[in-house]
């Protein structure tokens, strides 16, 4: 895919026929690809190089998303952290436990754990991580507890669906920048207020004072 619809086009129009033949397409082939585990995406969790567990490293542990992923707040794309990063603590900590050998080997020889992405948007999507987290836009919206996870697993569906609820409601979901990472923050109730009044309320003052205005009925927002 990666090269039919170059960044620079803003031709969407022609971007939006080829999608909607490539679905006939795949419609016409047969309803079961749509069924698929593959294609709803929710639930994947592949059996990593290294068995990393975020439910010790960032439940357990404390560590903030940030540490590792590093670049979540400064760029489109978040990173998956280097072999330095492990080896911070890797020297020392656990040094010789068998589930780490595939790290001290990845440090001996310089070459990079393969790790196997998860998420990943179609090459028809523009996506910006920092865009969100910067907006009061929490991990946990669009991943689900990572830190209760010991295998990440695709939690959320990320389909156009998925992303337009939110466009349309954001301040169900706005929290103070500072609490982004905080997979389990709440916001502060008032006396008799439920969580999600108190969600609706703080996301209303936020979305007025940071002028919050997401894409969602302009296609080209999303589809670039
Ligand atoms: C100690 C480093 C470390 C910390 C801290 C950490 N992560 Fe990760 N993260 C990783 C590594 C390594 C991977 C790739 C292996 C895997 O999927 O488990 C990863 C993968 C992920 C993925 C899946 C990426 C993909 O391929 O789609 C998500 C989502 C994620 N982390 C979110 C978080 C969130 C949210 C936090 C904070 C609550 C966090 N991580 C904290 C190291 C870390
Ligand atoms: C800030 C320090 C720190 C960093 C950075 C760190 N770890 Fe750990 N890691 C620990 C500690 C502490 C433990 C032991 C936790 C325990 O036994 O409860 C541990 C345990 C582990 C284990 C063993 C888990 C088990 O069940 O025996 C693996 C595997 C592991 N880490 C992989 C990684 C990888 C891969 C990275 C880099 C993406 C990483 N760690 C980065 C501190 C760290
Ligand atoms: C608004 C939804 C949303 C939020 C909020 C969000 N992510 Fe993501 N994340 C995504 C999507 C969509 C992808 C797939 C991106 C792609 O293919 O370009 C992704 C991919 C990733 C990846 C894999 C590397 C990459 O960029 O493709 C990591 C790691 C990750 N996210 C970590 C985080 C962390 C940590 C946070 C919070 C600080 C976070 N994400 C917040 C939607 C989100
Ligand atoms: C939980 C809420 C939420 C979800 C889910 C969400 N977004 Fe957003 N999105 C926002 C907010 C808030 C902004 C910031 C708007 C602003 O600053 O005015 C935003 C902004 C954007 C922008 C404009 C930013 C820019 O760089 O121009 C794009 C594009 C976007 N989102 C794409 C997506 C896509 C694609 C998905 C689904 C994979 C998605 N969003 C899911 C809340 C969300
Ligand atoms: C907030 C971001 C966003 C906006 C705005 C948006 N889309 Fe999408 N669109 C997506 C995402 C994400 C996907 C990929 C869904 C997937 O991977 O399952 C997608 C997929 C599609 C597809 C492929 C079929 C499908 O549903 O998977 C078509 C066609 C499409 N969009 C058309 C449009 C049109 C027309 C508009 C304007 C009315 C629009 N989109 C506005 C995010 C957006």
């Amino acid at each position: 895919m990666a090269n039919i619809f170059p960044r620079s086009s803003n031709w969407i129009p022609l971007k939006l026929i080829v999608i909607l033949a490539v679905l006939g397409g795949a419609v016409s082939s047969g309803m079961w690809y749509y069924f698929t585990p593959k294609y709803t995406r929710v639930g994947y969790a592949p059996v990593q190089p290294v068995p990393f567990s975020h439910k010790i490293h960032a439940g357990q542990l404390g560590m903030d998303c940030r540490y590792c992923h590093s670049f979540v707040e400064t760029a489109a794309h978040s990173n998956i952290p280097t072999t330095q990063v492990c080896m911070n603590c890797h020297t020392q900590v656990q040094a010789a436990n068998p589930k780490l050998a595939a790290v001290r080997e990845s440090w001996q020889t310089g070459k990079p754990i393969q790790w196997i992405q998860i998420h990943k948007t179609p090459d028809y999507v523009y996506f910006n991580h920092a865009a969100h987290v910067n907006r009061g836009v929490s991990c946990v919206e669009c991943h689900g507890r990572v830190d209760k996870m010991e295998v990440v697993e695709h939690a959320k569906s990320h389909s156009m669906d998925f992303c337009l609820t939110c466009h349309r409601n954001p301040e169900t979901a706005l929290r103070p920048v500072a609490e982004v990472t905080h997979l389990g923050w709440e916001p502060a109730t008032k006396e008799g207020e439920s969580v999600t009044e108190a969600q609706t309320r703080l996301g209303t003052e936020l979305k007025a004072a940071w002028k919050i205005n997401p894409p969602d009925k302009n296609c080209a927002g999303c589809h670039r």
